[in-house]
This record gives structure tokens, C-alpha cells and sequence, in this order.
């Protein structure tokens, strides 16, 4: 029996035949211009496009560039734009789209490395740096003394914003970041409110400001929305943006 009548036989469905259609372009090569390469391959129950992608990579083209490290929702690396709607690809499954035809795109403002593959770490790093995405305090920690007790409801808020998986897919679904690359985006206004938001952090509003008081940080935003609608970890962004711009709004 081969393994797709076995897989078959535990679904109890007949597989069909499925179309991915990839955008594939090397930016390395500028000289070689871009085209779509459709591969028509046969659906397995529960099919991710990781899992289609890692088949036509292993069976059909290992020249296909596309990124993934976790496989489970938690790195953020295999964002990309799925039949117009950025998307983690490892959360996606197949079957989501009824004709079986699936079009994948890299996801856009990031710098486009090969493919499907973008380089969202240096952008991500940049923003860190930018929003100062790290506790300040003005005393030095010191390690042999038990850090300073939260209110639990204050630290699961602060955990919550944490669950940012830095997938850039709130970008990607940004036109204010669209048209201006240097606009922090919902990622990192989320930083800056998970900092706001945790007394360990000592910050004033008017430190913040100094930070995201402009066009590139909170007053940037046009509520456009799509970062919410979009996020795979549903994190409350219009919330939190909405947080940082009254407090942004109270210093001058
Ligand atoms: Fe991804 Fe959501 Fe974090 Fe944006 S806020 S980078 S969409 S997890
Ligand atoms: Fe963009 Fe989200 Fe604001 S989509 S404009 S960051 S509400
Ligand atoms: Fe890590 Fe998809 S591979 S989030």
C-alpha cells in the first residue's frame, strides 16, 4: 500500500490535487527577472503549507527558498502572503482554501532575500534599538536580590504583550508602513507599551515621547487595522496604540 492510500484510508476522504503557485525571484540576481512557478502536487490530511512546502522542496525543486524554524506558530520566521493575506505558513492548512489553488508571496517592506525568504531580523533589531526595548531602571539589578513583586493582573498584561512572535505579518499589513519604511509599525508600538505598562520599567511619558512621539512611532498610525486583523497571536494592538497615543498626547 503506498502512503497516500494509507493516508487516505485513516482520513476516510479521497486526497485531491492541489496548485501552489510561488513567486520566484533571487535578489542577488537582479538581472534574472521575476516569474511563477505553479506545482501541482497531492493534498495529505492536515497539510500545512510547510508541510507542502517541504515536499515540493524535497521532491519537486530544491532550488525553492522559504524560511521556517519552529513549525509550530512560535519563531515567527515562515510569514508570508498567502493568496493576498499575510500568514503564518505553518498555521495554514491546505484545505482552508476550497479550488485547491494557493498563491504565496514574500511578504512585503522587508528586505527580499530569494523567493519566499525576507530578512526580517535586521528590520526587527532595528526597531528594538529604536524604541530602547529593554527595562530601564535607574538603579543598577542587583542579582542576589529578589526582583521588585507585581500585581499579578499587571504582569499577565505585560506577559500578554509579550507573546509577540516578531513575524513582521502586522507590517506587511500596514500601508502606513508600506509608504514610510521607518514607521515602527504595531510590533513596535506593542514594545513600547509592554515597557509602559511594567513597573520595573521607570521610564517617564516624556522618555516614551522622546522615542515614539513623531510620524515613525505613535502618531504615525492612521488606525488602519489590518495589523490586528492579521496578527496570528491576536495580540490587542488598536488597544495597546491606542494606550501609548493618550499617554503620548498628555505631554504636550
Ligand atoms: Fe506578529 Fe502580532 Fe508581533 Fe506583529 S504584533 S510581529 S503580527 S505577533
Ligand atoms: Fe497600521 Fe495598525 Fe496603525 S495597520 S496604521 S499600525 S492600526
Ligand atoms: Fe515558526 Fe512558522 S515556522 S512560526
Amino acid at each position: 500500500m503506498t502512503n497516500q492510500n494509507r493516508e487516505e484510508l485513516n482520513s476516510g476522504e479521497e486526497s485531491r490535487t492541489i496548485e501552489i503557485t510561488v513567486f520566484r525571484y533571487n535578489s542577488q540576481k537582479k538581472d534574472i527577472a521575476p516569474e511563477y512557478q505553479t506545482y501541482t502536487l497531492v493534498e495529505t490530511p492536515g497539510m500545512t503549507l510547510y508541510i507542502a512546502l517541504i515536499k515540493i522542496w524535497s521532491t519537486m525543486d530544491h532550488h525553492l527558498s522559504f524560511d521556517f524554524v519552529c513549525r509550530a506558530g512560535i519563531c515567527g520566521s515562515c510569514s508570508m502572503v498567502v493568496n493576498g493575506k499575510p500568514r503564518l505558513a505553518c498555521k495554514t492548512r491546505t484545505s482552508e482554501f476550497p479550488d485547491g489553488k494557493i498563491t504565496l508571496h514574500p511578504l512585503p517592506t522587508f528586505k527580499h532575500i530569494k523567493d519566499l525568504s525576507v530578512d526580517t531580523g535586521n528590520w526587527m533589531n532595528a526597531m528594538s534599538v529604536k524604541v530602547e526595548s529593554w527595562i530601564h531602571a535607574k538603579e543598577e539589578t542587583d542579582n542576589a536580590v529578589l526582583e521588585k513583586r507585581i500585581e499579578p493582573d499587571v504582569a499577565q498584561a505585560v506577559f500578554d504583550l509579550d507573546r509577540c512572535i516578531e513575524c513582521g505579518i502586522c507590517l506587511a499589513s500596514c500601508s502606513t508602513k508600506i509608504m514610510h519604511d521607518d514607521f515602527v509599525g504595531a510590533v513596535g508600538l506593542n514594545r513600547s507599551a509592554r515597557f509602559a505598562m511594567d513597573p520595573h520599567d521607570e521610564r517617564t511619558d516624556e522618555e516614551f515621547y522622546e522615542l515614539i512621539g513623531d510620524d515613525n512611532g505613535v502618531f504615525g498610525c492612521m488606525s488602519l487595522m489590518g495589523c490586528e486583523d492579521h496578527c496570528p497571536k491576536e495580540l490587542p494592538l488598536q488597544t495597546k496604540i491606542a494606550y501609548m497615543r493618550r499617554k503620548m498626547v498628555s505631554v504636550k
